[in-house]
């Protein structure tokens, strides 16, 4: 079993945590806002290969002194940051968290941890051989209704079936509309990990097919309905459309747990309703939400030593539920997720260039070992 330590940092209000945010595209931004606003936080630079976007982004930000670069390491090492949120594209997550973790600096990075499942390992192993922490914001984790959803399936017994519905017909444009599955690579990550996190369960196997309904505005697969069988038995069926018009879900999705005892509702944007028999204990709430919750559990982390939800290791599952998905709908056959793991796992082995990460991925008993405390 591998263990998870990480370096402390004494940050706090008083001492806030010097950030570079490297990435100023569209999600960027709201990066930028959100560590600009945290009094834990002070950003000192904003990093991307566009140096006039990094520079427009100061700009907008009414900071137009404020230090920019094309290199997250560089940069840090002139202005004396601490940290480095990552919202580049997930094809830079790697080398870009990499090089950040070996120049001793802690990692918040955007959702996937990288393009491909090996990379995340690689990135995992990284996060132990440089004993930093590497957390992933995967956002919509830290929604309060959905942790009082999940003390609803607590009051439910065993868990048959747990469904998500999620309909909208968002216009893009750019890289989304030209992928081969961007519903399930770019999207349907969230409600896989939410679903992970409802059930404590991770996944087994997937059975998947996507598709294109005839009016799509995408090159790729813009549907899937992905069935998931969990460990404890419970299934997950995903079913969803990113070119679906009218009576569209929330962001969320739309939630449905049935148990031996009841079900569970959750519309993805209000309270989550409990229908059974059962009198709930006070439902546990998430003190925090969205990207500034991701960024407050970052710190509190870094100052305590405490291991956040989002640690590399812990989010690789929901990756892993990703690439079962896309390789189901690719084979027409039912995935074993611990075959997925193997695979990324023999892929990452081959494909590591830094000899000490490949020492610490050849350490590991097994990936479920390594990634499941
Ligand atoms: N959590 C959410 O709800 C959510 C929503 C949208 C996007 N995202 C994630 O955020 C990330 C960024 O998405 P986006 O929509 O902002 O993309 P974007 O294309 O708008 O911006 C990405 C930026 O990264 C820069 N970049 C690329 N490679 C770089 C490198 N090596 N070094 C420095 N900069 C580099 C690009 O020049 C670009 O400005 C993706 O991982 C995406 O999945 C998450």
């Amino acid at each position: 079993m591998t263990h998870r330590t990480h370096r402390i940092i004494g940050c706090g209000p008083e001492n806030p945590l010097r950030v570079v945010v490297v990435g100023a595209g569209s999600m960027g931004r709201q990066w930028l806002t959100t560590v600009t606003a945290s009094p834990e936080t002070e950003l000192v630079g904003i990093v991307d290969l566009d140096l006039a976007a990094a520079r427009r982004a100061a700009a907008d930000l009414g900071r137009p002194g404020l230090p920019v670069g094309s290199d997250a390491v560089a940069l840090a090492a002139g202005n004396g940051a601490q940290a480095v949120v990552n919202v580049t594209v997930p094809e830079a997550h790697h080398p870009v968290t990499t090089a950040a973790l070996f120049a001793g600096l802690p990692v918040l990075g955007e959702k996937p941890i990288a393009d491909t499942l090996a990379r995340a390992l690689s990135l995992a192993a990284a996060a132990e051989v440089s004993g930093e922490l590497f957390m992933v914001s995967q956002s919509r984790r830290w929604n309060p209704q959905l942790f009082a959803l999940r003390g609803m399936l607590r009051e439910l017994g065993a868990i048959g079936t747990l469904t998500t519905e999620f309909f909208k017909a968002p216009r893009f444009g750019g890289f989304r509309e030209e992928m081969a599955f961007p519903l399930l690579v770019d999207m349907a990550i969230h409600a896989f990990d939410a679903a992970r996190f409802l059930l404590g369960a991770d996944p087994v196997a997937a059975y998947c097919q996507a598709y294109n309904p005839s009016w799509s505005w995408y090159e790729g697969d813009a549907a899937a309905s992905a069935v998931f069988e969990m460990a404890g038995r419970a299934h997950y069926a995903y079913n969803g459309s990113w070119c679906s018009p009218g009576a569209e879900t929330s962001w969320n999705g739309t939630w449905r747990a049935s148990g031996e005892k009841g079900s569970a509702l959750w519309d993805g944007d209000n309270e989550p309703v409990l229908v059974a028999d059962v009198q709930p204990a006070e439902l546990p709430r998430s003190p925090y939400s969205d990207i500034a919750g991701a960024l407050q559990v970052f710190v509190e982390s870094l100052r305590t030593g405490g291991v956040p939800m989002g640690e590399v290791h812990e989010n690789a599952m929901s990756l892993a539920m990703v690439e079962a998905a896309v390789l189901s709908a690719r084979t027409g056959r039912r995935v074993l997720v611990d075959d997925v793991l193997d695979q990324a796992y023999a892929a990452a082995l081959r494909d590591e260039n830094r000899p000490d990460v490949r020492a610490a991925l050849a350490g590991w008993p097994s990936v479920r070992d390594a990634l499941v405390p």
